[in-house]
């Protein structure tokens, strides 16, 4: 069985869709960003202003990469920069489903508000982290919409309820 890989902007609901999906399937939840946390010693925020976000491209691409070995099917969520690297697309082209949890702009900055624990939201006050969400959002909105097998419109709907979605689209059951 193929795994699920959870791709969007940060604000997207990826983590705790994937935690509902998983729960829904009865399989595992994966999240890159707490591999890194896990692989680094430390969290996201601090990783990036010790190290950079160059550091913090390398190790998420080795996370998503050292996927590819573990026994499926298992539900993954990736930082919302993942997609940025072709070699990062193609494994999780390899890895299974893409879904794409998409979001207006408004609502990503509702459930990020100020960006805390988001460094490159730079935690300079909600309407800058807006300004950036936006800006991420349309350089990213091709990579997304070309790499997605699926794509759930999120604004309305509660994680339980995208989980349950992606289920039903998927035609997926447990195992
Ligand atoms: C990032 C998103 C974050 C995290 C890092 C970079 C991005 O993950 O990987 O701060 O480039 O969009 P979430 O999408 O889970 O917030």
């Amino acid at each position: 069985m193929r795994s699920v890989v959870l791709i969007g902007m940060m604000g997207a609901g990826k983590t705790v869709v994937a935690e509902a999906l998983a729960g829904e399937l009865a399989w595992s939840a994966v999240d890159t960003d707490h591999l890194v946390e896990q692989r680094a010693g430390m969290k996201v925020p601090q990783l990036f202003a010790l190290k950079g976000e160059g550091e913090f491209r390398e190790m998420e691409s080795a996370v998503i990469a050292s996927l590819l070995g573990e026994l499926g099917p298992l539900v993954v969520s990736v930082g919302g920069g993942a997609v940025t690297r072709a070699s990062n697309r193609e494994v999780m082209r390899r890895l299974g489903t893409v879904v794409w949890l998409r979001a207006d702009p408004a609502t990503l900055l509702a459930r990020v508000g100020s960006g805390e624990g988001r460094p490159l939201l730079g935690g300079s006050g909600v309407a800058s982290a807006g300004a950036r969400l936006k800006e991420l959002a349309e350089q990213r909105r091709p990579l997304y919409e070309k790499l997605a097998d699926l794509v759930i419109e999120t604004d309305q709907l509660s994680p339980a309820e995208v989980a349950r979605e992606i289920v039903r689209e998927l035609a997926l059951c447990k195992g």
